[in-house]
């Protein structure tokens, strides 16, 4: 039976295999902001230490992550508050029933979720992804590696787009109430990586609303899925944050400028191949956020 801390160590181990194995560093520039979803999801295991490493690797200039609190009170990614059956194995190593939702970020500790793996499975929408064991990592060891290998790879110090992932069904249930759950994030980014290069994003305008009353000096990006809608959403919000991160698909030419002229970045989601990338920059958006920053236009 190979511990957790085993696992871990090899975790680590396979990730400087797959840098010295795959040198593909390009280091590219980009004159727009390239976001890397969930890291880099179409080519590593999603919201992993592996994935935002490839993202540095590939050129992105923002990391994009999702958050879960457990029940210990870390701070981890995760874009579910639960382990996925679609990426994830439970400790045993066996698979997890499909509509299965039962294992609980917040009810676990960390020392528990550390035992499942989401890397190793093969993620049918993403099959390039590069396989093996993965954990779900504390928001403070990614800022901490990504950081280091920025530095030591000479790579620009990366922006970081952090997901608050809450809905009101799930206060208390799979989360904690949204006050406690953005004191919790804003703390930890206070008292680690400050805000010069860190925004909060959410689709839960009660997270935004929160943070703009009780942080004002924390970047806000408001998520959405339909860009049509931005007048009610603005409306709905009642202040105009940094950032308008939209669905991609039905953002147009004219509602980009008056984002643009309202005082927005505007930044969609998640954009994955070069055409609509490029379509998008044409358009005159601010970043794209994909889940193959290899794919990117060099422009
Ligand atoms: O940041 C935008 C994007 O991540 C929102 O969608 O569901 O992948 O978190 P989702
Ligand atoms: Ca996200």
């Amino acid at each position: 039976m190979i511990t957790k801390r085993l696992q871990i160590q090899l975790e680590k181990i396979f990730v400087l295999a797959v840098l010295t194995i795959f040198p593909f560093s390009v280091h590219a520039q980009f004159s727009y902001d390239l976001q890397g979803h969930r890291g880099s999801r179409g080519l590593m295991p999603e919201n992993t230490i592996p994935a935002m490493i490839k993202a540095l690797d590939l050129g992105v200039t923002t990391l994009e992550m999702d958050l879960a609190i457990t029940k210990d009170g870390k701070v981890i990614l995760s874009h579910e508050p639960f382990m996925n059956p679609v990426i994830c194995l439970t400790p045993e190593g066996e698979e997890i029933a499909r509509d299965d939702h039962s294992f609980n970020i917040y009810q676990m500790t960390y020392e528990e979720v550390l035992a499942f793996d989401c890397g190793s499975k093969v993620h049918p929408g993403f099959p390039q992804q590069v396989k093996f064991f993965a954990t779900k990592p504390l928001l403070c060891d990614v800022f901490e590696v990504a950081e280091k290998y920025a530095k030591d790879m000479g790579l620009p110090s990366p922006r970081y787009n952090i997901e608050i992932k809450s809905s009101p069904e799930g206060d208390g249930v799979y989360h904690p109430g949204i006050a406690e759950f953005s004191d919790i994030v804003v703390k930890l980014i206070s008292n680690s990586i400050g805000w010069e290069r860190v925004n909060i994003q959410s689709f839960d305008f009660r997270v935004l609303k929160y943070i703009h009353e009780t942080y004002p000096e924390v970047p806000l990006a408001m998520l959405v899925e339909n860009a049509a809608n931005y007048q009610e959403d603005l409306e709905d919000l009642g202040f105009v944050p940094e950032f308008y991160s939209p669905y991609f698909l039905a953002l147009n030419q004219e509602i980009v400028e008056i984002l643009h002229q309202k005082g927005m970045k505007v930044v969609p989601w998640t954009v994955n191949t070069k055409e609509q990338m490029e379509k998008l920059l044409d358009m005159g958006v601010y970043g794209i956020i994909t889940d193959y920053p290899n794919l990117a236009p060099k422009r």
